[in-house]
């Protein structure tokens, strides 16, 4: 098949004799969870082999260095995050309150705009690196406001990853559908499919979200970007619109089907990766579990286990002491702790990918984060899914809705019902099934999400933005997107028109009946 073979054969070509479209890559996130890091990080270890240069301006110092990306971490905004997170989420959502209060979320996003922006690092980088510095930022789709001030300075082309997957405000910022009819809101357990009244709750929930974004950003944000960017920066909303290209951290299989423009690629599963052997200490301890095998506990990064009330604690070390199996719990305390079961381990950092790709591992215990979610997708493992904050209802009503999960609800949950769900899960096969087959879809795919990444991330950089791509959908309000001004005028048509008829019929009739009236007069008819 020549005339297959030959195009393939000139691509090869081209790369090979076009090794390096090198670039300098600013990648930002404002984000207040180390978990917004790790997409970033998984593009960087694949465009640093292919000559990229990257830096990476974040509030959470590297624990590990990755040769070739040099990452830049403020102190102001490091320290305003810490302290801005630290709570004890699972607390406040046991007690049935707002775990992060809807004003503080509104407060972080300038107020850590600012705490970036005043810092003395931050001045100096800003000093030291001109216009032209950069050939393109990657910024977080999740908060990108503050950060569209440095895609001003640079005047260099810009993209987003979409980390937190559900968040749709940066897509229909840029053009795209986000109907309210079958997009769930992030912060709810709606699914895809809701009746009338589930639609109006979801309707109410984007709206007020949309109303805090906008005030949030117009009285406060955008002062504190002009403030330090200068006077000319325009509104960041209108800048928003620019964006070149969205990795969107999702996929139909694990987020759900949605609609997207040309300059939209899902990325769901970036950092997924196949389990490697577990440290010597873990391996032990968990091939000492038998038949049995082991759990896994871990409430995420975001969710400091270590804050948790005490009243929590001791519940889980009541069902962990009942299970026959084996409990790794991720527990970022150094204390020792004195009632702990025999047969739970803690460790402050766990390898949680090679724990999920582990042949012995029965079932998954989790907080519902994104990347969470995903792995354990990736590895086909049965999970039971406790949200707290955030995104964590939404993702948790998704893996319910495919099968794989069970839903605990914090504000209600006892040990028996945590662990007849923990026993549920392990002794039912249909949720081991429902996991594998979920799996099965994620993974067929043409390319991995690091492929499509990295080509949409050169592609940008090879036209310096993806004007192409954009759609003119993204300039319109509105009114004018759902033709709300068409619609008035075509109805308003309509009724002129009928009641144009509706007056021409009866003039007619009227002059017709008078002529016929008149007619017989001139016939002498009528007496
Ligand atoms: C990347 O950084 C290295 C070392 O600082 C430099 O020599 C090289 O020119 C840079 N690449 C690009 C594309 O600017
Ligand atoms: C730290 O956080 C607390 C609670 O949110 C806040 O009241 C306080 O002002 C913060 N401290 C600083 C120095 O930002
Ligand atoms: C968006 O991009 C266009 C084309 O590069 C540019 O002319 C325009 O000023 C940009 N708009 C904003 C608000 O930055």
């Amino acid at each position: 098949m020549p005339t297959l073979r030959l195009p393939l054969a000139t691509l090869v070509l081209a790369v090979m004799s076009n090794p390096c479209t090198c670039a300098n890559i600013l990648m930002i996130t404002m984000g207040g969870t180390k978990s917004h890091k790790i997409p970033f990080w998984e593009l960087a270890r694949g465009l640093i082999p292919r000559g990229h240069n990257i830096t990476f301006l974040n509030a959470f110092p590297a624990d590990f260095l990755i040769p070739g990306l040099e990452e830049v971490t403020p102190a102001g905004l490091v320290f305003y995050v810490k302290n801005f997170t630290n709570w004890d989420l699972v607390g406040a959502r046991m007690r049935g309150e707002d775990p992060v209060h809807p004003l503080d979320m509104l407060r972080y996003a300038h107020e850590s705009c600012e705490a970036l922006l005043s810092d003395t690092e931050t001045k100096s980088f800003l000093r030291q690196h001109h216009r032209g510095t950069f050939d393109l930022l990657i910024l977080d789709g999740a908060f990108p406001e503050c950060a569209l001030g440095f895609a001003h300075h640079f005047d260099a082309p810009f993209m987003y990853i979409n980390t937190v997957g559900f968040y749709t405000g940066s897509l229909s910022n840029a053009g795209n559908p986000s109907p309210y009819s079958f997009i769930p809101f992030l912060s709810t357990d709606l699914t895809d499919s809701m009746n009338t009244l589930q639609r109006i709750r979801n309707t109410v929930w984007y709206l007020a979200a949309e109303a805090l974004h906008s005030v949030t950003v117009r009285w406060f944000l955008q002062d504190v970007v002009r403030k330090h960017f200068g006077e000319d920066v325009p509104l960041v909303y209108d800048m928003a619109k620019n964006v070149s290209f969205i990795l969107q951290n999702g996929h139909a299989t694990v987020t759900y089907p949605r609609p997207y423009l040309p300059n939209v690629a899902e990325i769901a599963c970036i950092h997924c990766k196949k389990a490697k052997p577990l440290p010597e200490r873990l391996e032990e301890f968990v091939r000492g579990s038998g038949d049995a095998g082991f759990i896994y506990f871990s409430m995420g990064s975001s969710v400091k286990a270590a804050n948790m009330p005490v009243y929590l604690r001791k519940m889980l070390m009541v069902v962990f002491r009942k299970l026959p199996q084996r409990v790794l719990w991720k527990y970022e305390t150094d204390d020792e702790m004195a009632d702990l079961p025999s047969n739970v381990l803690l460790g402050r950092w766990l390898p949680q990918q090679d724990i999920l790709g582990h042949p012995k591992l029965k079932a998954f215990v989790t907080h519902g984060g994104l990347l969470s979610m995903f792995e354990a997708v990736y590895h086909a493992v049965p999970i039971i899914t406790m949200p707290v904050f955030c995104d964590h209802d939404s993702n948790a009503a998704k893996a319910e809705t495919d099968g794989y999960a069970l839903k605990l609800d914090l504000t209600t949950l006892t040990a028996e019902k945590l662990l007849s769900a923990i026993r549920k899960v392990i002794q039912d096969p249909k949720y081991r099934e429902a996991a594998q087959k979920r799996q099965r879809l994620l993974l067929d795919q043409p390319e991995t999400s690091l492929e499509r990444a990295i080509f949409w991330t050169e592609y940008v950089l090879r036209h310096k933005g993806a004007m192409a791509l954009q759609s003119p959908s993204r300039h319109f309000g509105v009114l004018q997107y759902y033709l709300v001004d068409v619609i008035a005028i075509l109805v308003l048509s309509l009724l002129a028109c009928y009641y144009a008829t509706k007056f021409l019929t009866r003039l007619v009739a009227n002059y017709a009946v008078q002529s016929y009236v008149s007619e017989d007069y001139a016939h002498g008819k009528v007496e």
